[in-house]
C-alpha cells in the first residue's frame, strides 16, 4: 500500500502509546476516518481533541469481551460499509517470575493480546474484503522473536500473534489484503511506565517505521537487533548465555512491570 489518502482505518488501543502515534502518522499521510476501540473513554476523547480535523468513531469497549468486538464491528459496518486498514495494536503486559504473575493476569493477557486480536480480525475481515486495497496490521513484540526471562506469558501471547499473522497472510493470498506484523522492542509508552528499562525507542519512531514498512509491502517490521534474532533462531543455546548474562537485570526490571 503506497497511498493512505482517504483510507478508512480501524485501530485498537489508538488512545495511547504506539497506537496514538500510528494515528498521528496516518493522519499526516491523509487518513481522515478512524474508528478506535479502547476501554478508557478519556483516552479516546483526548485523541479526538488532538486531531480536530479527523473524523472519529470512538468505541469504549473491552477486547476481552466478544460482544464488544461484535458491536464495534457492526457500528463500523453501518458507518462505512468497508474497512481499508485494520490495526490490531492494543495489548497488555504482566511480567515477573511465572509464580508471581496472578492467574487472572495470565488469563487476561491471553484474552486481550491473542483472543481479542483474533476475534477482531475475524469480525472485521468481511469489511476488509470489501476494500479494493486493504491492509491488516498486527502488533506483536520483539519478545516473540527472542523470548526473555520473566516475560513467559506475555512472550507466548506475542508469539501467538506472529503465528496468527503468518497463517492469515497465507490464507488471504487471493484477496488484496496486505498483512504486516510489527515487532516493537522496549518503547517509551504508558505500558513501560513500571518497567525500569533504559534506552527506550520513541513511539513516533516505531510508528514511522511501521508506515514505511507498509509502503514497502514488508511482511515484518522488526525493531529488534537482527543479529540477536538470527543467533536465537540458529543457535538458541548460544543465545541462552546472553540471556543468562542479563538474568539479574531482567529480574529487577520486570518485578513491577504490569500494564493491565
Ligand atoms: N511499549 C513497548 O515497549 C512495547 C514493546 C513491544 C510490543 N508492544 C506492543 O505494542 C502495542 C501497543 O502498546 P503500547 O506500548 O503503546 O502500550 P499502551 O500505551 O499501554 O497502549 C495499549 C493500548 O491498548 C488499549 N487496551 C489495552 N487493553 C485493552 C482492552 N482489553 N480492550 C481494548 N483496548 C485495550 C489501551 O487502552 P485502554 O487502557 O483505554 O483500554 C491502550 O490504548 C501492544 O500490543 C504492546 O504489547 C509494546
Amino acid at each position: 500500500m503506497k497511498n493512505f489518502e482517504n483510507k478508512k482505518v480501524v485501530i485498537t488501543g489508538g488512545g495511547s502509546g504506539i497506537g496514538e502515534k500510528i494515528v498521528a502518522e496516518l493522519y499526516q499521510e491523509g487518513v481522515k476516518d478512524f474508528a478506535v476501540i479502547g476501554r478508557s473513554k478519556e483516552k479516546l476523547e483526548a485523541l479526538k481533541k488532538e486531531f480536530p480535523k479527523a473524523e472519529f468513531e470512538l468505541y469504549s469497549g473491552d477486547l476481552a469481551k466478544v460482544e464488544d468486538i461484535k458491536e464495534f464491528a457492526a457500528i463500523v459496518e453501518k458507518k462505512w460499509g468497508t474497512v481499508d486498514i485494520l490495526i490490531n495494536n492494543a495489548g497488555v503486559v504482566s511480567a515477573g517470575s511465572i509464580s508471581s504473575i496472578s492467574d487472572d493476569d495470565i488469563i487476561a493477557q491471553t484474552n486481550i493480546n491473542v483472543i481479542g486480536l483474533i476475534l477482531m480480525t475475524k469480525h472485521m475481515l468481511p469489511l476488509l474484503k470489501k476494500s479494493k486495497e486493504a491492509a491488516l496490521i498486527n502488533v506483536s513484540s520483539g519478545l516473540a522473536l527472542i523470548s526473555m526471562p520473566f516475560y513467559a506469558p506475555y512472550a507466548a501471547t506475542k508469539a501467538a500473534v506472529k503465528a496468527f499473522s503468518e497463517s492469515i497472510r497465507r490464507e488471504l493470498k487471493d484477496f488484496p489484503i496486505q498483512v504486516t506484523t510489527l515487532y516493537p522492542t522496549a518503547t517509551d509508552t504508558p505500558m513501560m511506565k513500571n518497567s525500569n528499562s533504559g534506552g527506550l525507542h520513541s513511539p513516533e519512531m516505531v510508528a514511522k517505521k511501521l508506515i514505511e514498512g507498509i509502503k514497502n509491502n514488508e511482511i515484518d517490521v522488526i525493531l529488534s537487533d537482527l543479529d540477536n534474532v538470527k543467533l536465537n533462531r540458529d543457535n538458541p543455546l548460544e543465545f541462552d548465555k546472553k540471556a543468562a548474562a542479563m538474568f539479574d537485570a531482567f529480574k529487577k526490571r520486570t518485578e513491577k512491570h504490569r500494564s493491565m
